[in-house]
């Protein structure tokens, strides 16, 4: 007997044990994930007691998550998010620099091959919203402009869809942009609108069931890189949005909450361009940290963002 007054304790330890012998002849990292892994999943298991029941319904929902899936729609990636592990995932690898932006989740409407924008250009498109006149700056974290920095963009209209959710083939608020000499770039987006997550699936049936929300707050995403500095996965939330302390994703950071002032219908726009009714604008300067021994860690991401 264990000093638990666990009966069974010494031959439920030995088991985590023949396990984690199990991987011994496996690459040195392989076995160093695996062995903590099950270490930590057989301690919950023996310390909520799990009954056979709880377990059957857990790998029934894990196999509704992959029925669900296919390769517009990622429901495991999903759960990830709201179990909050890709954040601590994000986390685990940001830069310890304080100077540097926040990163935070890249979610699952990135997609690849999105258009070249250039400065001043509407980047909306087809997606509905107020316009948002958008200027960014990249610097080091010693202050200095970034030329020449790929700054992709994307964004949800305000039916709370991304283009790739409007099975459309058009792309729509998404698109890439390189820093002019000074690091900056400027351009019309659309101002950010709060969504839910997908929670029409074994995902939103666990939020249902825990009373969460489904919401994210409003944001803009951004994914910045330049040449000899880390890879920054971002995103830019408004602020006073009722769903800053409840994101779904747990992706809110305070450094990434900025003003979107509203300007009336009057007041000339900065590049002189006319649009009907009242606008918005924002501006931000990100900081990239320089390229540490970690760069490996987009690949960890989910997605492929090779050549992006
Ligand atoms: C997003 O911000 O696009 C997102 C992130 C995680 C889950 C769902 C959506
Ligand atoms: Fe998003």
């Amino acid at each position: 007997m264990s000093i638990d007054g666990n009966v069974n304790g010494a031959r439920e330890e030995a088991l985590t044990a023949e396990v984690v012998r199990s991987f011994a002849a496996a690459d040195p990292r392989l076995k160093e994930i695996l062995s903590s892994l099950v270490t930590h999943l057989h301690s919950f298991i023996r310390e909520i007691r799990l009954t056979p029941e709880e377990w059957g319904a857990g790998i029934d929902f894990l196999t509704q998550a992959g029925h669900i899936s296919d390769d517009r729609r990622q429901e495991l990636i999903l759960l990830s998010d709201v179990l909050g592990a890709s954040m601590q995932t994000v986390l685990v690898n940001a830069p310890s620099n304080p100077m540097a932006t926040e990163p935070t989740v890249l979610g699952p409407f990135f997609a690849k091959g999105s258009p070249l924008a250039h400065e001043g250009d509407d980047i909306a498109r087809e997606a509905p919203g107020t316009p948002c006149w958008v200027e960014i700056e990249v610097r080091s974290e010693s202050g200095e402009p970034i030329p020449s920095a790929r700054v992709e963009v994307w964004g949800a209209g305000d039916d709370g869809l991304y283009d790739v959710q409007r099975n459309r083939d058009t792309m729509a608020n998404r698109a890439h942009f390189f820093t002019g000499p000074q690091g900056a770039v400027r351009f019309w987006s659309i101002l950010p609108s709060a969504y839910p997550v997908p929670a029409d699936g074994p995902v939103g049936r666990l939020l249902a069931a825990t009373r969460r929300s489904e919401m994210r707050p409003a944001h803009l995403h951004f994914l910045i890189t330049a040449e000899g500095y880390s890879p920054l996965v971002t995103h830019l939330f408004v602020s006073g949005d009722r769903y800053l302390p409840t994101d779904a994703v747990f992706g809110v950071r305070p450094s990434l909450v900025v003003d979107f002032p509203e300007h009336p219908a009057k007041e000339p726009t900065p590049d002189g361009r006319p649009v009907n009714g009242a606008w918005r604008s924002m501006s931000h300067t990100f900081v990239l940290a320089e390229e540490g021994p970690r760069r490996e860690f987009m690949a960890g991401q989910g997605q492929n963002l090779g050549n992006y």
